[in-house]
Parts: structure tokens; sequence; C-alpha cells
């Protein structure tokens, strides 16, 4: 059965504007991805993958162009409705980690619940089913200076998921990574992708790319398909 449409980018531009200058980051982009999909984008630094990325996490807008969502148009929703969806739909993992520093594992983990409106202890339960899924059951209190990348990045990765969300999106999970930990990021995905879960994620490393179902490379702000 063909699954249903999750991304629909209908001719997307996007142009930033510094001082005088012009920079067109994304060319006229049509994209679509269906739910269940793992995709990777890969492409040269500054071809546009993050711009990308940005767009369909609705972190930032196109200039022109039609994006739709879950069959729902984006382009016309107030900044706290997009934050709503945000946080209800969307995982997100970025090669940085992004976590708080003085905060536990359990605590990082349990900060996109406090808008779900759970009490405290089923937040705490919550964080800890998605901490024991990316096996880090051991590491609950730890905080993030007293564990590996790997293990920050898996934090990050519990963080994402603990919402449910249909749809992850990581900005090179594994770049800061070594390989062995890389590949640890990649048997999570893997194991998520084949509960169901939509994976668009950004890579430089071909390594990576290759546990993705779908792979698009990017170049100059458009989508080259070989
Ligand atoms: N906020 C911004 N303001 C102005 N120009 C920007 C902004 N963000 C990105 N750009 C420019 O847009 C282009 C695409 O940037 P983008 O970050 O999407 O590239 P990328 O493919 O993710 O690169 P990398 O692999 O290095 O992360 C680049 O030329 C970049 O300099
Ligand atoms: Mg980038």
């Amino acid at each position: 059965m063909k699954q249903s449409l999750l991304v629909k980018l209908s001719r997307i531009n996007k142009i930033y504007h510094t001082g005088e200058i012009a920079l067109q980051a994304l060319k006229d982009i049509s994209l679509e991805v269906r739910k269940g999909e793992f995709v990777a984008i890969i492409g040269a630094s500054g071809s546009g993958k993050s711009t990308l990325m940005n767009i369909i996490g609705l972190l930032d807008h196109p200039t022109s162009g039609k994006y739709e969502l879950d069959g729902q148009d984006s382009s016309h929703l107030k900044e706290d409705t997009l934050a709503q969806i945000r946080n209800k739909k969307i995982g997100f993992v970025f090669q940085s980690f992004n976590l708080l520093p003085r905060t536990t594992a359990m605590d990082n983990v349990a900060i996109p619940l406090i808008y779900a409106g759970l009490s405290r202890s089923e937040r705490m339960d919550r964080a800890k089913q998605a901490l024991e899924q990316v096996g880090l059951d051991d590491k609950l209190a730890s905080h993030p200076n007293q564990l590996s990348g790997g293990q920050q990045q898996r934090v990050a990765i519990a963080r994402a998921l603990v919402n449910n969300p249909g749809i992850i999106l990581a900005d090179e999970p594994t770049g800061n990574l070594d390989t062995k930990s890389g590949s640890e990021i990649m048997r999570i995905f893997e194991r998520f992708h084949k509960l169901g879960k939509t994976i668009i994620m950004i890579t430089h490393e071909d390594d990576i790319a290759k546990h993705a179902k779908r792979v698009i490379r990017m170049k100059d702000g458009q989508i080259w398909t070989s």
C-alpha cells in the first residue's frame, strides 16, 4: 500500500538578505516524503541542507513556495501554532547535541513533556523509558559533561522521541562522533525506522547516508536526482 504524504514542498525558495547582499540558499525545491520513509540529504557545505531542514521543521519560513506538513499548509500559521506542531509532531537532533549543561539526562529528556501537561512523576517515567530505549538506563542522573559524545547524542535522541513524534529531523547527528558511536546512533535510527517513524537526516558521510532508504543530493540550493 502506498503510504500517505507527510512532507510536501512545492517550488520552495529561500533568500537570505545580509546588508546589501541577497543570497538564494534554496532554488525552486520540490520534494515529497511519505510516512515511514528514512531519507538522507547529502551535499557540500553551504549547499542549503540546514536551510531546507529548518523549513521542513517549521523553524524558518520559505521566501516563496508552499509547504504542507501532514496535509496542512503551514504558510499562514502563527508562531504559537507552529511551536505546538513542532512539539507534537517533530523530534529534532542536532550535531552539537544542544543539551542543558547543569541538568541531568532524565531532566533534559523530560523538557518537551513540560508542555504536554503531565505530572512530574509521569514526566520522569516517560523520560526514563525513552532513555532505556537508547540504552542509557544506567545514566539517568548523569550531567552532559559526565557523558561521552555518543552518550550525549543518545540523550538528545531520547529527548527527540519522548513525545512520540512521527518525524525525526536530524542535522548531522554523527558529525561530532567517532565511527563507533556514529554506528550506534545509526542502529537506533534504523530501529525507529522499523517501528514506522519517518526520519530525515542530513549527513556529509556516504557511510552514514547508506543507512537511509533514499538519498537526496543537494548542490547550490537545488536537489539533484541522479
Ligand atoms: N541566517 C543566514 N543568513 C544569511 N545567510 C545564510 C544564513 N543561513 C545560511 N546562510 C547561507 O545560505 C547558504 C546555505 O546554508 P546552509 O546552512 O543551509 O548550508 P549547509 O548545506 O547546511 O552547509 P553545512 O554542511 O556547512 O552545514 C550558505 O551560503 C550560507 O552561508
Ligand atoms: Mg548545515
